[in-house]
């Protein structure tokens, strides 16, 4: 019998995720058994959760709201991007006992715009809206692309400006509150906000959008998202949700753990 390796994603909530089908899919591609399943965890106990799956052979997790920063901390080496993100959503049990931690939101959403939706990133104007972990873990990623501008606006201004603070050095990175655009459109607009969520779409002026800008929204549902259905309305022709970003961030996690570059285009095409 080839022992099944036990993989697993946590949070909380977790039951709506998405991550033990594309797991499952890369494993049958790649030809890899292993059992991934979705382990909802109290919000004070994260640190027994984590111990109890290792003890019983887990190789690795992945790790969602709201215990990013947790599994940050836990973690006894990390990657330079999951460093500069301050937050982890994969994690890898070493054979020596230690954990290694990564990030792979960032490099996610960049394979996504760039390759699925072939959409430049080199040289072009970017604004980011939010200011929360998920901004945290892209910011890096899309700077190391040398874009000519990379603006954060976020509704709560200061945490936009104290992000450009540490993200300057690695690029032309500006920050303001949202009430503050419509000076500039942009080529690619981001929203990392939790707004649709909670059905609704931060308070911004239209001319932040031109005719060739793609409106992406970190967040995805079956429905266009609110953030996507108001830049529809306002002349946006190319938008997304971020379902390609969970399935790519997916992709990176699993050739962490297991050295394999899943395909993702048809796992994506399935999801959809
Ligand atoms: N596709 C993927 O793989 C993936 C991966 C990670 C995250 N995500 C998505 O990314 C989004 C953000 O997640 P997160 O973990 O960064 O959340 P978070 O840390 O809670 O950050 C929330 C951010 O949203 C802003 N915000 C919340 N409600 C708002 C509203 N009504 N209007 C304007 N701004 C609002 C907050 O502004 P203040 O600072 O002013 O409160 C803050 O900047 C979520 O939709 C999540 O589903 C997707």
């Amino acid at each position: 019998m080839p022992v099944i390796s036990k993989y697993a994603v946590m949070g909380n909530p977790v039951s709506h995720s998405l991550s033990p089908r594309i797991h499952q899919m890369f494993a049958q591609q790649c030809d890899i058994a292993l059992e991934y399943s979705a382990i909802e965890v109290a919000e004070d106990a994260f640190l027994s959760a984590v111990t109890q799956f290792r003890d019983e052979g887990g190789k690795g997790l992945n790790i969602t709201v709201p215990f990013k920063q947790q599994a940050w901390q836990l973690a006894d080496h990390r990657s330079s991007r999951a460093e500069l993100a301050g937050a982890v959503n994969t994690l890898k049990f070493d054979e020596e006992e230690s954990i290694y931690g990564d990030n792979t939101d960032g490099i996610g959403m960049l394979r996504d715009i760039t390759g699925n939706l072939a959409k430049q990133v080199g040289g072009a104007k970017i604004l980011v809206i939010g200011a929360g972990g998920a901004v945290r873990g892209v910011l890096g990623p899309l700077l190391e692309m040398q874009p000519s501008l990379l603006h954060i606006a976020n509704r709560t201004s200061a945490k936009a400006r104290d992000l450009a603070v540490v993200f300057g050095k690695f690029g032309p990175c500006t920050a303001s509150g949202l009430d503050e655009l419509g000076g500039v459109s942009y080529d690619i607009v981001i929203n990392g906000t939790a707004a649709s969520l909670q059905g609704e779409v931060p308070d911004l002026p239209v001319k932040i959008f031109n005719h060739e800008t793609l409106a992406y929204d970190m967040m995805y549902s079956k429905e266009p998202t609110p953030f996507m259905r108001w830049a529809s309305e306002n002349g946006v022709t190319h938008c997304s949700d971020g379902l390609g970003m969970l399935v790519e961030q997916a992709a990176e996690s699993f050739y962490i753990w297991h050295g394999i570059k899943p395909d993702t285009k048809p796992v994506l095409q399935a999801l959809r």
